[in-house]
Parts: structure tokens; C-alpha cells; sequence
């Protein structure tokens, strides 16, 4: 078992005190396993994003960048399989009406109240609604479960637009829907949520494959190192035989070791020519790629890292989570990496008279041209640190009776508490060095 002091409860409650995660349709009660990302929250989601982008696209010569609809043309979804196969059993019970999945339960009567359950059945994991005023089966489109098909849907287009050579990569962030049997454990399964997919489109031959599959699980794998999860909480699970999704002839889970047991942060799958194949057969388009080299025309195989932001964004926050004793205090720090930090600094006053709080806000400003900054005057200075370090800020800026004659302040660091003097005008260079949006 592992020492950490965080527990799920712990994170949970931090989250909601804070605003960083609330649960969702809270005034009326809730509405199962959804959540809404409060201020800090929606900081960390997008800094998650931006990590990620940035590694896969910004600093990357061969991947482009896609934003593709949520609903897409319901024939998507017969060619690409998950009409007939996007599904999980699920048994009844016949006395308490509870439903179960089938592969989740031992035995044969419901392990709730022991009653007799229905034989299983499939049951489709796709969010179903119709598009246009008719209600009917003609009209009927379904809420991407994953983002992937868009990129499938394009490949034509980028091919055409992109002046792209195998291999090559499309990414795409956006939000996916599953009708999950069995949600839960906080943001780590939810029927909304957000992924952030890339398909690798490499030559078929399986010496390419082999190499470029090796090279993003290890890519993927030390992409959450750089940014803060011990290597220890993370392993990669190679998925036996009866467990690959419908299209995958052999997939890599990156795994996270969350309070409640090791769990999927991603998966990285070999798809082949699946997709394309498919929708050639069932478009009728012609999904193949020219190869000016070979002189040869075919579809390219696949291999494709696909990411959870929200279980990403979980497994940060749980590596994070510390508690120690400053001065004879106890106090909870989240150890963000300064690049996912909802924000980048915190300016205070030590007083607030003697110009200090004016002269405060004029730095604010001077620094929020580039980083989010919080502006805090309330209660002791050592009070005030202890806000911002349970958010994560990892720096704090202290305007005080020195700054007044020379224009320099305070830059503590949340994590060491060191303290340096420096000059205003040295600020910007110095926060921008010190949080480092390198890869
Ligand atoms: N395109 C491949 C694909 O969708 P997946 O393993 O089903 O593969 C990829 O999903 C990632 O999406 C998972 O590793 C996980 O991080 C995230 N994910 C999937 N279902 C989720 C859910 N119900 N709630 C939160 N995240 C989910």
C-alpha cells in the first residue's frame, strides 16, 4: 500500500472547499456522477489541455490539430463498430430492480439483496437523441463516445489540405459521452467527460508499427513523469487477448495508482486500418494515401494514444496533495507543477495602508498581462501563504515597507518557503524562467 497522506475523501473535499471541482446540479440534489469544474478547476483543465497540446502538437513537426464535431453522421457508428459492439452485459435484479454488470458481479443472485437476476444482456454505452424537431429512428444521432472517428471522418481532408507525409499524427481534445453502467469514484469515471486523443497514421508493415507503438507508450508514459506523477504510482499494463476493444489488435494502458486500486490514466491501442477501412467500405470515399516514394496507394495503420483530461486531472491532483508542518502550523499543499498551477502567482500586501495595497494591484496588473494572478489582503501574511500553497500557486509576491523606497518585493517559493528580494522590473523574466512552459 502506498504512504501518501491524501485519501479521496480528503481530495474531494479540498476540491469542493476550494473550488476547484462541485458536484454538479448541486441546488437541485445532484445528478449522478456529473461534476462542474469550479474557478481553479477550469484553470488546471485547461492547463492539463495545454500540457498536452504542447506535447503533441505545438512542439511536434508531424502531428496537426483537429476540433471535429460531437455529433457526427450515425453511419459513423455502424462502420465503425460500436453500434454492435460498444456495449457491456448487464443483468437485473428481479426483486430490487437494481442493474448490474454482469462482469462485475460473482454469482448469480444480486449481491445487494439476493434476489433472482435476468439473464444478461448487451446494452449500448452510446447516448442516443435526435436531431431536428421529428422524433424518430431516421433521425435518431448519437453523443461521440470517443473523439477518434472525427479524425478517421477527416483523414481525406487533412491528407488533401495538410501537405501531411506518413508518418503523421492528428490530435484532438474534446468531450466524449458514455452511458456507464457504473460510474464513480469522483471524476474518474463519469458519462461526460474529456478526452484527449491523437491518431498516428504510420506505413502498415508491423516493423513500423512495433516501432512507433514503442516509442508513444514510453512518450506517453514520461509525459506524465515530466509533469509531476511519481514514477512509482505508474506501470503499463499490456491488455490480455479477451479485453481489447473491437478494433484494437493490441493495446498498452498506462496505469496510475489511484487510492482505490491501479486504474487506466490511458491507453495507447494499435488500431491498424480499422477505421479507414471501415468507412471506406461503408462511405464509399476513397480513405487511401498516396505514397510519392513507394509509388504505392494504401490505407495507413493506426496507433493511437488516447487520454482521460478528468482522470489525468485526478492523478495530478492526487500526486500533489501533501500536508506538512510550517512554523508550528499544519497546512495542506497541493505540489503542482508550476505549469499546471491554476494560478501562476499570488501578490500581497504585508499591509494595508501606506500605499502597499495600491501599489499591490499595480503589479497584479502588471503580471496578469501573462500569468493568472490572485490578489489577497485578508488576514496574517502567513494565513494568507497557507491559501494560496492548498491551491497549488507556487509563488507569492510580497509588496511591503521596502518596496516603497526601491521598488523590490518578495518572491517565495511554495514548496522550498524561500524567499529572494528582487526588483519589479525583474518579475515577468523571472516568474516566466522559474515556471518554464518547456516541454
Ligand atoms: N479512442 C480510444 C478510446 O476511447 P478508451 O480507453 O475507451 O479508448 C480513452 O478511452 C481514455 O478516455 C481512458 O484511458 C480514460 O482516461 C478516458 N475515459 C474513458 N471512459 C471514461 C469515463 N467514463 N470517464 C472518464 N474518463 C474516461
Amino acid at each position: 500500500m502506498s504512504k501518501r497522506a491524501v485519501t479521496m475523501e480528503k481530495l474531494v473535499n479540498l476540491c469542493k472547499r476550494r473550488g476547484i471541482v462541485f458536484p454538479a446540479s448541486d441546488i437541485y440534489g445532484g445528478l449522478g456522477s456529473t461534476w462542474d469544474y469550479g474557478p481553479l478547476g477550469a484553470e488546471l483543465k485547461r492547463n492539463v489541455k495545454e500540457a498536452w497540446w504542447r506535447a503533441m502538437v505545438t512542439t511536434r513537426r508531424d502531428v496537426v490539430g483537429l476540433d471535429s464535431a460531437i455529433l457526427q453522421h450515425p453511419r459513423t457508428w455502424e462502420a465503425s463498430g460500436h453500434l454492435q459492439n460498444f456495449t457491456d452485459p448487464l443483468v437485473d435484479c428481479k426483486s430490487c430492480k437494481q442493474r448490474f454488470r454482469a462482469d462485475q458481479i460473482q454469482g448469480d443472485r444480486c449481491p445487494e439483496c439476493g434476489g433472482e437476476l435476468t439473464e444478461a444482456r448487451n446494452f449500448n454505452l452510446m447516448f442516443k437523441t435526435f436531431m431536428g424537431p421529428v422524433e424518430d429512428s431516421a433521425s435518431t444521432v448519437y453523443l461521440r463516445p470517443e473523439t477518434a472517428q472525427g479524425i478517421f471522418l477527416n483523414f481525406a481532408n487533412i491528407v488533401d489540405t495538410q501537405r501531411v507525409r506518413l508518418p503523421f499524427g492528428v490530435a484532438q481534445v474534446g468531450k466524449s459521452f458514455r452511458n456507464e453502467i457504473t460510474p464513480g469514484n469522483f471524476i474518474f469515471r463519469t458519462r461526460e467527460f474529456e478526452q484527449m486523443e491523437m491518431e498516428f497514421f504510420v506505413k502498415p508493415d508491423p516493423a513500423e508499427e512495433e516501432r512507433w507503438f514503442d516509442y508513444w507508450v514510453n512518450e506517453r508514459f514520461e509525459w506524465y513523469v515530466r509533469f509531476g506523477m511519481k514514477r512509482e504510482h505508474l506501470r503499463l499494463r499490456p491488455h490480455a487477448r479477451d479485453e481489447l476493444s473491437h478494433y484494437s489488435r493490441g493495446t498498452t494502458d498506462v496505469e496510475f495508482q489511484y487510492p482505490f486500486g491501479w486504474g487506466e490514466l490511458e491507453g495507447i491501442a494499435r488500431r491498424g486500418s480499422f477505421d479507414l477501412d471501415q468507412h471506406s467500405k461503408v462511405s464509399g470515399r476513397d480513405l487511401s494515401y498516396f505514397d510519392e516514394e513507394a509509388k504505392a496507394r494504401y490505407r495507413p495503420w493506426v496507433i493511437e494514444p488516447a487520454a482521460g483530461v478528468d482522470r489525468t486531472m485526478l492523478a495530478f491532483l492526487l500526486d500533489a496533495y501533501d500536508e506538512d508542518v510550517l512554523e508550528g502550523e499544519e497546512r495542506i499543499v497541493l505540489r503542482l507543477d508550476a505549469r499546471l498551477s491554476p494560478v501562476k502567482a499570488a501578490v500581497f500586501p504585508l499591509l494595508r495602508k501606506g500605499g502597499q495595497p495600491e501599489k499591490a494591484h499595480a503589479v497584479e496588473d502588471m503580471l496578469r498581462r501573462h500569468f493568472l494572478i490572485a490578489y489577497d489582503q485578508a488576514g496574517s501574511i502567513g494565513r494568507r501563504y497557507r491559501r494560496q500553497d492548498e491551491v497549488g500557486t507556487p509563488f507569492g509576491v510580497t509588496i511591503d515597507h521596502q518596496t516603497m523606497a526601491d521598488d523590490t518585493v518578495t518572491l517565495r517559493d511554495r514548496d522550498t518557503t524561500e524567499q529572494v528580494r528582487l526588483p519589479i522590473t525583474g518579475l515577468v523574466a523571472e516568474l516566466t524562467e522559474r515556471i518554464g512552459w518547456s516541454r
